[in-house]
């Protein structure tokens, strides 16, 4: 392992679905931290990784269960602060002597309040400056007696030690998690751990791009990559920031999927030529993508065909370029929470996410995924520390599979023409409205079923078409966005009357959770 550079700070994950959410709390306030799976915490391994603080993130299991992930009992021998989260606190507990219950009747999921002891705790500076802090819970078992040493400073309605502490040895368990944004003041609540643990906060966008450039030219060495690039900000980023660790050692490729959106195409070669001296090889596969997905409805398995033939039109290009051994993509880490356990841990499949889950077990060219740890504002931040145009990097996301997850079902030519005419015309609405900026995300996506209306003095039977239009911080969880009426009726109204095929629109008041952001 190599000698740290930087004060680092440990996250033991035991296979919450948010335990990414703890390193992005830590990396706002300037922490250079790393998440490693409890499996590789060996007591060799934390010997060489010498971490300043360390934190157990929560996760499904129960301490009860023969094989419950387990850290090694020396980690509570390191002399450094601990932090326990949900499981993390329990399982602290259980290995100290504590006592864990099984949550019959006690579970608590989603907004909880905490009340705070008559003795305060420098963990909690900041906190319960009304009576109660509103926390997020999400656990079935419960702590029912703490351990020898431990005393209690919070407790909630089902949770009577919801937040504990051993003083003098520095270690914290909460039963919530201070990681999500529900939780009012858990920022606050790092922000004290870090403080209380001696860290200065010396980790920055800067310092990311350093380590990412060195570790990029360490796994390439002298072969060459290839980039495929969406006109996405995500593997933009991921496209200069490689050049600039390899320079011509990478080829960019753009392949047109027939799932664009109207314009995109053109948009995006032009684009990428004016800004970047990349060499970018452009190709046109509408024809292999359509007829593949002919017939096909499924979700999951649209997005896995699709992922397929990318990656053998990118073997296929790489076969022709001496030297080619790695495929970069712009993959963050939203994609692969919700497709695989980025631990390996046991966190659930919701979508396999192009660029992730459809990829064929077996593939020649190696992955080179330099964003796989960062969330969207983050590879925005980045985009700017490597300073693409602003524009570019305040673009909406747009998904890999493209148009093909705004229409549920099966897709056809004539629909994905319709779609790209009815999402021109929203997203126009939004940029003359001055709203573009402050949308996180937004496009029209096409229902699979047909309506009757009335034109004219005509009746109709035509498509419905739904906006969505989201505010979101990282992609993890969305909000609608709150349009005015006379906005959304304006839209509907150019839409019906500009899109040939559509009769109908409905606006989608979904947030995530409960719903997801793409349709599919
Ligand atoms: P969901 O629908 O999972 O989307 O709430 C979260 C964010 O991820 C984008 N997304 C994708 N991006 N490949 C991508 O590059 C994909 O397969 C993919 N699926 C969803 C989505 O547009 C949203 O910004």
């Amino acid at each position: 392992m190599n000698a740290p550079t930087h004060e680092r700070l440990l996250i033991i994950d035991f296979g919450s679905q948010v335990t990414q959410l703890i390193a992005r709390r830590l990396r706002e306030l300037n922490i250079y931290c790393e998440i490693f799976p409890f499996q590789k915490v060996t007591v060799t391994f934390l010997q060489e990784y010498r971490p300043k603080a360390i934190i157990f993130s929560g996760g499904p299991a129960s301490v009860y269960e023969d094989d419950a992930p387990k850290p090694p009992p020396e980690v509570f021998d390191l002399k450094v602060p601990i932090l326990g989260i949900c499981y993390g606190q329990q399982i602290m507990m259980h290995m100290l002597g504590g006592i864990v219950e099984r949550g019959r009747g006690t579970a608590e999921f989603g907004r909880a309040y905490v009340k705070s002891s008559e003795e305060r705790l420098t963990l909690l500076d900041g906190w319960f400056d009304e009576t109660r802090e509103q926390v997020w819970m999400s656990h079935g078992d419960h702590v029912s007696a703490i351990a020898p040493g431990f005393r209690v400073y919070g407790t909630s309605e089902h949770a009577p030690f919801a937040i504990t502490a051993e003083i003098s040895r520095q270690f914290y368990g909460v039963q919530f998690h201070p990681e999500v944004h529900h939780t009012r003041n858990g920022l606050k609540l790092f922000k004290n751990f870090v403080r209380i643990a001696g860290f200065c906060g010396d980790w920055t966008m800067r310092a990311y791009r350093q380590k990412a450039i060195s570790a990029i030219r360490d796994q390439v060495g002298n072969k060459k990559v290839l980039c495929g690039i969406s006109g996405g900000v995500d593997s933009s980023v991921a496209a200069v920031l490689i050049h600039e660790a390899i320079g011509e050692q990478l080829t960019c490729v753009f392949v047109d999927h027939g799932l664009l959106r109207k314009g995109e195409a053109d948009e995006v070669v032009a684009m990428f030529k004016e800004n970047y001296k990349i060499p970018l090889i452009y190709v046109q596969e509408k024809e292999l993508f359509l007829n593949a997905l002919k017939g096909l409805s499924d979700p999951e398995i649209k997005r896995k065909a699709i992922g397929g033939l990318f990656i053998d039109v990118f073997q296929k290009i790489a076969d022709g370029i001496d030297g080619v051994e790695f495929l970069a993509q712009g993959t963050l880490y939203p994609d692969i929470i919700e497709s695989v356990s980025f631990s390996g841990g046991p966190s659930a499949t919701i979508k396999s996410h192009h660029n992730v889950g459809g990829l064929p077990e077996k593939m020649n060219l190696k992955l080179i995924e330099p964003l796989r740890e960062l969330f969207k504002d983050e590879v925005r931040a980045l985009g700017n520390e490597l300073g693409l145009p602003k524009s570019f990097v305040g673009r909406h996301p747009f998904p890999g599979p493209g148009l093909a997850i705004r229409c549920p079902g099966e897709i056809t030519r004539k629909k994905l023409e319709i779609l790209r005419e009815a999402d021109a015309v929203y997203i126009d609405q939004i940029r003359k409205h001055g709203l573009y900026d402050k949308i996180w995300q937004a496009f029209a996506a096409l229902l699979p079923m047909k309506t009757v209306g009335v034109m004219g003095d005509g009746r109709t039977y035509d498509y419905a078409c739904l906006l969505r239009a989201v505010t979101s911080v990282d992609g993890m969880t969305a909000d609608y966005y709150p349009f005015s009426h006379e906005f959304l009726s304006e839209t509907a109204t150019r839409i019906t009357n500009e899109v040939k095929g559509i009769n109908r629109v409905t606006y989608d008041l979904t947030s995530k959770p409960p719903g997801t952001i793409e349709l599919e």
